[in-house]
């Protein structure tokens, strides 16, 4: 199967690993139908790919956007022709503390990375069923194995998505079909710097007491979160996972990217007491670190 071309669906692929994902998989001469919510995105990816490359107008969001980019995607493959993969990729990271995270934004980014990716999913498969065996590749985190603080919201969906695609594993293997799981820890893309701003209107509708009491919280996800040299992978490693995971024989159900991830999973076994110890001296080192001029 490795040497075959495959045709595949990403999701949010203006930016990030779903940009490297969907260049990455046009330059080994794969058919890519990239989603992204702005045409000039769309444009700008495409002046850099093959003539395969098509990109389509996909908010994982609505409904009724997901059902028409499927019936793009299959008016464009022709009848009786399939996907042979997704990259359910499309997601956003809420950082505020819990108690004082609105409502709408916890559900908002619930309806990005988790019911999007569902809704996806579930408008995807009739057509992955045409052009057996099929691939679902979903973009966890190590958020999903390990919470943090201020991003609750974020770890929340990461988890579900954890148990969404162990649950879908099991459910569509009988017909070939495989889902692997791509958990990366701190990757360089623009969504930190987007989670920032969100973050910042989060704070700005805060009480002056709530602001201090979660100021050392605060200062150290923005330090975490913006750092240049904080420790974190290229989007093209993750890329190389996908594509593994797209294409090889056997792809593995998990792909944990980065040292970051393979160390906040080893801290993970420890127990809970002694591994909140260690982050919140990690979170008293940052948040010193960021008051320094
Ligand atoms: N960066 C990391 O450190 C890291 C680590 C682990 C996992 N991840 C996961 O990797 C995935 C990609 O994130 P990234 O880091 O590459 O961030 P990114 O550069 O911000 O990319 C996120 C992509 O999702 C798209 N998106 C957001 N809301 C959408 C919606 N409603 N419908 C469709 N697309 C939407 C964005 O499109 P717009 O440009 O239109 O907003 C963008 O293309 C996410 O699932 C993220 O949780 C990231």
């Amino acid at each position: 199967m490795a040497f075959l071309k495959r045709t595949i669906l990403v999701t949010g692929s203006s930016t990030g690993i779903g940009e490297a994902c969907a260049l990455s998989l046009d330059r080994s001469g794969h058919r890519v139908f990239a989603g992204v919510r702005r045409p000039e995105d769309g444009e700008r990816l495409a002046s850099q790919s093959s003539n395969r490359f098509r990109w389509i107008a996909l908010d994982v969001t609505d409904e009724a956007g997901v059902r028409e980019a499927v019936r793009t995607m299959r008016h464009a493959l022709g009848e009786g022709r399939g996907l042979d993969g997704v990259v359910n990729n499309a997601g956003i990271a809420v950082a505020a503390p819990l108690e004082t995270v609105s409502l709408e934004a916890f559900q908002h980014q619930f309806e990005v990375n988790v019911f999007g990716l569902l809704r996806v999913t579930q408008h995807v498969l009739p057509l992955i069923r045409l052009a057996p065996p099929g691939r679902i590749v979903n973009i966890g985190s190590i958020a999903g194995r390990v919470a943090s603080p201020m991003l609750g919201a974020y770890c929340a969906s990461k988890f579900a998505v954890e148990a969404m695609s162990d649950t879908l594993r099991l459910e569509v293997k009988g017909e070939g079909i495989q889902v692997s799981l791509i958990e990366p820890g701190v990757v360089f893309t623009p969504i930190w710097e987007k989670s920032m701003a969100a973050a910042e209107s989060n704070e700005a509708q805060m009480s002056p007491e709530g602001r201090a009491r979660y100021a050392d919280l605060t200062s150290a996800v923005r330090r975490l979160a913006t750092h240049p040299r904080r420790p974190g992978v290229a989007p093209e490693v993750v890329a190389r996972a996908v594509v593994h995971a797209l294409t090889a024989t056997h792809p593995r159900t998990r792909y944990l990217i980065g040292r970051d991830a393979r160390i906040r999973n080893l801290l993970r076994l420890l127990p809970d007491r002694w591994h909140d110890r260690i982050v919140q001296a990690a979170v008293a080192r940052l948040a010193a670190r960021a008051k320094k001029p």
